[in-house]
């Protein structure tokens, strides 16, 4: 496989810097209307939220991981550190305290589809000085992957503190008006068709093309659409049209975490020195085997099981 030229030496293929949360999960017939009450199945806890979901799905996968968050002093907390730990991501860059560890009430439904409401807790006291503090983590990283369930303003002093030669990652989930400088930086803009149209707003267009189109004009290096069971369409700036990765075909039990699985596939092999449409080759075919079991975090796919898909 190519390797990086020309980028300082790495002692971590890629760094997240994101979100922890617990993901409080309950299965539902059909999700609750205004006013309205349904029965569940019993609850189960799983460690989740976007960022840690991201740096367990890289380790996972064999690269060299670690993740920059912070959890609180509390028992969710040390599930996730316990997890993190487990998949092999360095947690050097976890910070404790400051606000309880951040939670996601997640229902799913029988056709493996998810709602998801989060309370940010510690991940809103994930502050810019804590990215200035963390400048000798993030000069060891290839790649630096950000997602949205931390504050806007941390994720662009992220994008303004990368070292020479490091690529940035976003996943804007969930969606929020995104700063020039912020777009700028992507390299690429991951999104799904919601996000997709959230930043594009009247005039997005209805295809996938007209997406990356309306998407690149807005200063992103690359963008990628993820298109579920459809896989993705890739575009880069810096030449060709776009291009459609399929998907392997799957039965989908439960979505959560499969975007993040997705991207942190990506964010490792385009470190590796993949080119945008074979990482997103290779990430569509882990998103594909983490839509194949539960949870988020214990759906996510080692290299091997992924080769065998
Ligand atoms: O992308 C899935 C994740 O979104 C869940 O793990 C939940 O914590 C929310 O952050």
């Amino acid at each position: 496989m190519q390797k990086n030229e020309g980028s300082a030496p790495s002692r971590h293929d890629l760094l997240v810097v994101g979100s922890a949360n617990a993901d409080l999960v309950v299965g539902v017939d059909r999700r609750p209307g205004p006013g309205e009450t349904v029965l569940g199945s019993d609850l189960v806890v799983h460690p989740g939220g976007k960022g840690a979901n991201q740096a367990v799905a890289a380790a996972r996968l064999g690269a060299r991981t670690a993740l920059l968050a912070r959890v609180g002093d509390d028992a969710h907390g040390r599930l996730l550190r316990a997890s993190q730990q487990e998949a092999g991501v360095d947690t050097g860059g976890v910070l404790v305290g400051g606000a309880p560890t951040g939670v996601a009430l997640i229902t799913v439904d029988p056709s493996g589809d998810n709602s998801i409401v989060v309370s940010p807790g510690a991940n809103a006291r994930l502050t810019p000085g804590d990215i200035r503090a963390a400048a000798p983590l993030l000069a060891t990283a290839r790649v630096v992957s950000v997602q949205l369930e931390i504050p806007l303003d941390t994720v662009a002093e992220t994008a303004r503190s990368l070292a020479p030669g490091t690529r940035l990652v976003l996943n804007p989930s969930p969606p929020a008006p995104l700063p020039d400088e912020v777009l700028a930086a992507c390299d690429p803009l991951v999104v799904n068709e919601h996000e997709a149209r959230f930043i594009l707003g009247e005039g997005a267009g209805s295809t996938p093309e007209s997406w990356a189109r309306g998407l690149t004009a807005l200063g992103p290096r690359s963008v990628v659409i993820t298109l579920g069971a459809d896989g993705a369409l890739v575009a880069d700036t810096r030449g060709g049209d776009p291009v459609r990765v399929p998907s392997p075909r799957v039965d989908a039990v439960d979505t959560t975490g499969a975007g993040d699985a997705f991207t942190a596939a990506l964010a490792w092999r385009l470190g590796l020195g993949e080119d945008l449409a074979e990482a997103a080759g290779y990430a569509v075919r882990v998103g594909a085997a983490a839509v194949t079991k539960e949870g988020a975090q214990a759906s996510f796919p080692t290299a091997e099981e992924v080769a065998a898909l």
